[in-house]
């Protein structure tokens, strides 16, 4: 079933998985879809050993690397990556330090061990250049995702002069045509429902506007894809691929500590909330005693991007290595869509993709004889 966008990447199935682990990538991408890896929270070294792997374990197959320059945020004025960092250390004020530490250590966290690990966090061209540029010298990496944002037409020209594709996340019409202006060469759309930055506007809503509002580049199709019925769904809309974040994170290969994975699969459809409350834009994630905290009126409000970011660091490296300690998922860094409410089982990659694909199969078959019906 290779759409257009799949023929011109070689790739067998039109399922797009972003994800923050290696393993999935290559799992993902071994069994016929797509893996991306999101490098976000990656220092360039880090990235470099990420990627290493995924080269020495990908066989033939290819995977794509997504970065996150938003359109604007606090410095965006600095002219390297040390000025910007240095600015955000200085505006974050303390009351919000205190606040975050605070929630922290009210819910029995552990302090992390190295206080001098650096903030490894590029939510700015100044860093996501560097990714960008490591990400290049891959041959096996053929494509760049950019969220938050338009990438920078230096980016794009880039991007386009080493023969690969580049594509950008929007949850909005304008920033889909805005995209489009730019020269991009695929739309990734995000209904509100999904996990990660998302908009207002539901994807049943929102994806068949974005194919006809940017036609005739392709789109693909994301929040609340998690099973071959909604796969269907979006497939009918005129996508050219299901572009899939949280049905990953409880997969036998990703890296998560079993209470985080235990949250998930106790988690209803409900139980998620759009916060500001971890990166300072609106992002979706589980609720709790966190994200509560910062809704107060008698609380500091959350700062913008990448201030929020910069002074949460430290609580998501801890709620993720500590996730099973005291209280931790109270306050635990937990992104994810409302399909977490149909994610109850930890299945190995290539598993999932084989059910979405056969309940995909299954599903068009019951339509067609559907529409055959007197
Ligand atoms: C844990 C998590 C982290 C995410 N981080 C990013 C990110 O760094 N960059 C990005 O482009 N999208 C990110 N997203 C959004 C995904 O790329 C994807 O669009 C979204 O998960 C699709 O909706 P779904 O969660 O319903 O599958 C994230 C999603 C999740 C669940």
């Amino acid at each position: 079933m290779q759409t257009e966008l799949c023929k011109q990447l070689g790739v067998e199935a039109p399922v797009f998985a972003f994800t923050h682990c290696r393993d999935v990538v290559v799992e993902v991408s071994r069994a016929g879809g797509i893996g991306v890896l999101g490098a976000v929270g990656f220092s360039v070294d880090q990235l470099k050993e990420e990627l290493d792997w995924i080269d020495a374990h990908i066989g033939d197959h290819i995977y794509g690397v997504d970065t996150a320059i938003p359109q604007k945020y606090e410095g965006m004025d600095s002219s390297t990556p040390e000025e910007l960092v240095a600015m955000i250390e200085a505006a974050i004020p303390q009351r919000h330090r205190d606040f975050a530490a605070r929630l922290m250590s009210d819910a029995g966290v552990p302090e992390w061990p190295d206080k001098n690990d650096p903030v490894s966090l590029s939510f700015s061209v100044q860093q996501a250049q560097a990714l960008v540029d490591e990400a290049l010298t891959r041959p096996k990496c053929r494509m760049i995702v950019n969220a938050l944002g338009t990438p920078p037409a230096e980016i794009v020209q880039q991007v386009h002069d080493s023969g690969r594709l580049i594509g950008a996340l929007a949850g909005r019409l304008k920033h889909g045509i805005a995209h489009k202006e730019a020269g991009l060469d695929f739309i990734v759309c995000q209904g509100s429902e999904g996990g990660g930055h998302a908009g207002e506007v539901t994807s049943m809503v929102l994806w068949p506007q974005m194919v006809d509002a940017v036609a005739p580049l392709p789109v693909l199709a994301a929040g609340g894809i998690a099973n071959g019925r909604q796969m269907l769904a979006a497939m009918s809309m005129g996508v050219q691929g299901v572009w899939m974040g949280s049905r990953w994170l409880i997969s036998t290969e990703a890296q998560a500590e079993p209470a985080q994975r235990e949250s998930y699969k106790s988690a209803s459809s409900e139980d998620t909330v759009r916060s500001r409350s971890f990166t300072g834009k609106t992002a979706r994630m589980l609720k709790n005693e966190w994200t509560e905290a910062w809704e107060r009126d008698d609380t500091p409000d959350p700062l913008p991007m990448p201030l929020q970011g910069y002074l949460t660091f430290d609580a998501v490296r801890r709620t993720h290595r500590y996730a099973g300690v005291g209280d931790c998922q109270k306050v635990a860094f937990n992104p994810v869509g409302q399909v977490v409410g149909q994610m109850n089982s930890e299945q190995s990659c290539r598993d999932i993709m084989f059910q979405l694909l056969t309940e995909y199969a299954d599903a068009l078959e019951s339509v067609n004889a559907l529409s055959l019906q007197e």
